[in-house]
């Protein structure tokens, strides 16, 4: 918009709708974060959400990745985390240290769900210090690259305001879709609102390009994906743009799925509005461009494991990775397949970039 510093390198923006690039532009999902020592200097023990709800250390997290890869990373992402949803909705979050994720009143009963449901959420209230972060942060990055907004897939929600927590066998949440197939539906409508709300005032506050983490997809079958996840991501691709004109945004905002482990619903992915499609490692790059037929712009796919690998190990598998998505003559944006590990070392992830460039300019 126009009251922001002027956008100097939109690579990303162009890549995503599908324009012809120099090169596939680069970024990694959790790129900020626990694998830079810089964040946790600034971060310094503080509370996550904390953290997250002050602006002026939100922006400057978010920034840290895209100064020391200065020239090598293509977009910045807002420092703050999918579960700020199911904060707005009425739950209580908490990011315990070490462990992750802790929902102390999780929702196992329909009656615990019907106090959610009967929450009314006011988004613009509920995450005006997302927002705040988001413009923040837009004016600090003075055009440098692109801001991304995001938000969790409304299934990915479901499972932790269900689970209360991260999973490995999906109990309550696979309870919910099966003993109360309607309820869950309601909830799942409920999150797509907020979520679709969400995104679009994050446009407002200053994000050019958007992320929908369906981080647990792969956890549904093929049929239940079609039933829980895909007719809500759907309804996002679809209704933020909409709401976008309503709310005077000329601009078309790229928007992103990344639907982990949902091998089997690439193609339907591809034709759901949505202008580029996140992929796990677990596709060989060349099967996901022929089933794609040019329809969106490919994004991914690194095993991120490989950043503990050699130098030439990470070479060989940028190198498979970029020609099998075509190069830079195909509708692709380099990224990993899934989020940075704590354990990473900066310098590898710096490499892994330099050769992503190097390979892409090829
Ligand atoms: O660079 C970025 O991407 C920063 C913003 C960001 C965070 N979380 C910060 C964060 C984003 C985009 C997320 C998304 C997110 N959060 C997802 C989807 C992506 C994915 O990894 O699948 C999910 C499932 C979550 C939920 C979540 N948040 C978990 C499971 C955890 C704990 C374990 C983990 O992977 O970190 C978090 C905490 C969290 N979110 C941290 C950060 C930097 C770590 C907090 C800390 O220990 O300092």
């Amino acid at each position: 918009m126009s009251h922001f510093p002027a956008t100097k390198n939109d690579l990303i923006l162009r890549a995503a709708k599908g324009e012809k690039v120099e090169r596939p532009p680069c970024w990694i999902m959790r790129q900020a974060g626990r694998y830079l020592p810089e964040y946790h200097e600034v971060k310094n023990n503080r509370d996550f959400f904390q953290t997250c709800r002050d602006a002026e250390i939100a922006s400057e997290i978010t920034i840290q990745p895209v100064r020391r890869y200065r020239g090598l990373i293509d977009a910045a992402i807002i420092f703050s985390d999918i579960l700020v949803i199911p904060q707005a909705m009425g739950m209580k979050v908490e990011m315990l240290e070490g462990k992750g994720p802790h929902f102390p009143e999780p929702l196992r009963t329909p009656e615990d769900l019907q106090i959610v449901l009967d929450y009314k959420v006011d988004v613009l209230k509920e995450l005006d210090w997302a927002f705040k972060a988001i413009t923040m942060t837009r004016i600090k990055l003075d055009g440098e690259v692109p801001l991304f907004g995001f938000c969790g897939g409304p299934w990915t929600l479901l499972v932790y305001m269900t689970e209360g927590g991260g999973s490995r066998l999906f109990r309550f949440a696979k309870q919910w879709i099966n003993m109360y197939p309607e309820l869950s539906h309601e909830l799942l409508q409920k999150i797509t609102d907020v979520a679709v709300e969400f995104l679009s005032q994050q446009v407002v506050a200053g994000a050019q390009i958007l992320q929908v983490f369906e981080s647990w997809g792969g956890e549904l079958s093929s049929v239940d994906f079609d039933e829980f996840s895909l007719p809500y991501l759907r309804q996002i691709a679809g209704k933020v743009p909409k709401r976008l004109q309503e709310l005077g945004i000329k601009e078309q905002i790229p928007m992103i799925v990344f639907a982990k482990g949902s091998w089997y619903a690439l193609d339907k992915l591809c034709k759901s509005d949505f202008d580029v499609v996140s992929l796990d490692w677990s596709w060989d790059p060349k099967e996901a461009v022929t089933i794609n037929k040019d329809r969106v712009t490919l994004q991914g796919n690194l095993d991120p494991g490989v950043m503990y690998g050699s130098k030439e190990i990470i070479t060989k598998k940028v190198k498979q990775m970029i020609e099998g998505f075509g190069g830079g003559k195909s509708r692709y944006i380099v990224n990993f397949g899934h989020g940075t590990h704590p354990f990473m070392d900066p310098d590898v992830i710096k490499f892994f970039l330099e050769e992503c460039h190097r390979i892409g300019s090829l």
